[in-house]
């Protein structure tokens, strides 16, 4: 019997019902993989997985990616990355963003081969606060002047791996990271593979300029389409509740997270993993066809 699944947004997203994770079967996942193609996020509530079971859920959609900081890694299982305020006997964070804001940005653009599917599973979370948005970067670029589209088509844009909302105790952890992460170059524009389907692909944070140009050239571009990637009727927000997954492709959509307070305590669990090419949009796919 097809999956049951409502809209989240009048534009984009769809919530799926009525389905235990742990109790998938292959039909169900290709349902889910058909769903994820036609919709960059994806609303699961009410799942009990433990990590294991959160990672072998993920890998039936691609490779599983290691994160680059090994400190904000599960110890029990390092393909698990913690999104979390809490704080362990010495006052050490376990995981990343701790309470602050997360303004606009996507997952894992700052690498040269990027991870850009990914599931957030809330384990823990405050009845107020923390709320995620996502900004479908698709719809975006259709809302471009036709002459916009063209003049950026071919562009690649330059991007650089920051650490946002990371305290200062968490930073001293990251020694050597920017060595780790030289900045790399993306087509700021990708294709669907079955469609053609265009959509931006820029960080509002994390892509500072325009290979090829000065910044006082690529300043007024960037800020144009940084406009029109978070305009507000392109955006969907969630209200976490415990048990929550949510499933998006970093490669079609932006999120953001708000702050909350920080005595709350809150803890996510995220998993990325590498998408098939032939299916979804990807900057490694559009790279090769230059
Ligand atoms: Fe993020």
């Amino acid at each position: 019997m097809p999956l049951k699944t409502r809209p989240l947004h009048d534009k984009f997203g769809v919530e799926i019902l009525d389905v235990d994770l742990r109790r998938l079967d292959d039909a169900q996942a290709s349902e889910i993989e058909a769903l994820w193609i036609l919709h960059p996020v994806l609303l699961i509530r009410d799942q009990l997985l433990d990590e294991q079971e959160q990672v072998e859920f993920s890998q039936r959609f691609g490779k599983i990616n290691l994160h680059v900081r090994t400190d904000i890694r599960s110890r029990s299982n390092p393909e698990v990355v913690l999104i979390s305020n809490l704080r362990t006997e010495a006052g050490a964070n376990i995981g990343a963003l701790a309470s602050g804001e997360a303004s606009w940005h996507m997952d894992s653009c700052y690498k040269p081969d990027p991870d850009t599917g990914c599931f957030l599973y809330a384990v823990e979370v405050p009845a107020t606060g923390g709320r995620t948005s996502w900004a479908n970067l698709q719809l975006a670029w259709d809302s471009l002047p036709a002459r916009t589209q063209e003049s950026v088509e071919n562009l690649r844009g330059e991007f650089a791996y920051q650490i946002y909302s990371v305290d200062k105790q968490t930073e001293k952890g990251l020694d050597g990271i920017r060595t780790r992460t030289p900045d790399v170059v993306h087509p700021m524009v990708l294709s669907e593979p079955r469609t053609g389907r265009k959509g931006l692909y820029l960080d509002p944070m994390q892509t500072f300029g325009i290979e090829g140009m000065t910044p006082e050239h690529s300043e007024p571009i960037l800020d144009e389409l940084k406009a029109a990637a978070t305009q507000a009727d392109l955006v969907w927000e969630h209200s976490w509740k415990r048990g929550d997954l949510v499933m998006w492709d970093n490669a079609r959509v932006l999120h953001r997270r708000e702050p909350f307070d920080e005595n709350v305590p809150r803890l996510l669990k995220r998993t990325t993993i590498f998408m098939p090419q032939d299916k979804y949009p990807t900057p490694q796919a559009a790279s090769a066809k230059r």
